[in-house]
């Protein structure tokens, strides 16, 4: 059956944990599997800018043996002139897998409901799953085994991150705690999913309005832009509410000593986090962009095989 990957939590704690193995052992010899050979093409679909997740695709697809087919939305016919269902059943006759960055998570449960080719997640108003695995396969390469770890996400609960870092976590049985205002928490749903999910796997999701809280004795601590793509008009208002979450040293002193600082990027220093610690040597976020390659290339080459059988 075609699996698709449009949420964090699409994947089981034993399958996120083979996806995360498999970019693992990918990273470490980075041309050995070709799954895409032939070429076979993936459509990479943005209705956003980018400039990770395009970079990322593009090269991870064509060092799989594929061929990317980048497709800017304005430059196509999907996006109010033909519907995301139609474009899924053009798409699966020529190409391997759709990856799509969008506005409304409905859309890519329309494209996969319509498509028997794996459907994958670039961002969306309430996910990013993709930046999730590649956030894991960093902090496991800096802190070991996942399960038992403690994250704070601090900022904007109820952003594509905050809400990834609830299901994402959870799944990895890490306790995930989410600091952000009450008016931008993250949705009731979501939080009930990681918790349930947490009650299985033996870690925690809780939800704090406060940053103190949220990093107390934390082993990770990450934020990012107050003002997510689609969200500009709110600025002025977005920086007044989020003042007291920047992560700055005095923060991140309350975490762990050993803790490290993670950004998806990109940044607005001095808003979200200041540049001594983003640029400072807790930081690691620089592995951390570099490992959307080799975790997207292990989520494709699973997705791949499932496809397949
Ligand atoms: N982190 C991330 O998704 O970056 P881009 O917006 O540049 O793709």
């Amino acid at each position: 059956m075609t699996r698709h990957f449009l949420r964090d939590d699409d994947l089981s704690p034993a399958e996120q944990r083979e996806v995360l193995e498999l970019a693992a052992t990918m990273k470490r010899d980075r041309f050995a599997a070709r799954p895409l050979e032939g070429p076979k093409s993936v459509a990479v679909i943005f209705d956003k800018s980018s400039t990770r997740t395009r970079v990322s695709f593009h090269v991870g697809i064509s060092e799989l043996g594929g061929s990317p087919l980048i497709i800017a939305t304005a430059s196509s016919q999907l996006g109010g002139k033909e519907t995301a269902a139609d474009t899924a059943r053009v798409l699966e006759r020529q190409v391997a897998a759709i990856v799509w960055r969008t506005y409304a998570q409905a859309g890519l449960e329309e494209m996969a409901k319509g498509t028997t080719v794996p459907v994958v997640n670039a961002l969306s108003d309430d996910f990013h799953p993709c930046q999730l695995l590649a956030d894991l396969l960093t902090m496991q390469e800096h802190k070991g085994e996942l399960a038992g770890l403690t994250v704070a996400f601090v900022g904007d609960g109820r952003s594509n991150m905050g809400q990834s870092y609830l299901l994402a976590c959870a799944t990895a049985g890490m306790h995930v705690r989410v600091g952000a205002p009450a008016a931008h928490a993250p949705v009731p749903e979501v939080v009930a999913a990681a918790q349930a999910i947490a009650a299985e796997t033996g870690g925690s999701a809780t939800v704090v309005h406060d940053a103190s809280a949220a990093v107390s004795d934390a082993d990770i601590v990450v934020t990012d832009t107050w003002v997510s793509m689609g969200k500009e008009d709110e600025k002025a208002e977005r920086v007044a509410t989020f003042g007291e979450f920047t992560v700055d040293q005095a923060l991140m002193a309350e975490a762990k000593h050993d803790a490290v600082f993670m950004h998806c990027l990109p940044a607005d220093r001095g808003f979200e986090v200041t540049a001594d610690v983003i640029d400072g040597p807790q930081s690691i976020i620089w592995d951390e962009a570099e490992n959307r390659l080799h975790a997207q290339k292990a989520l494709l080459t699973w997705l791949l095989e499932r496809a397949d059988a």
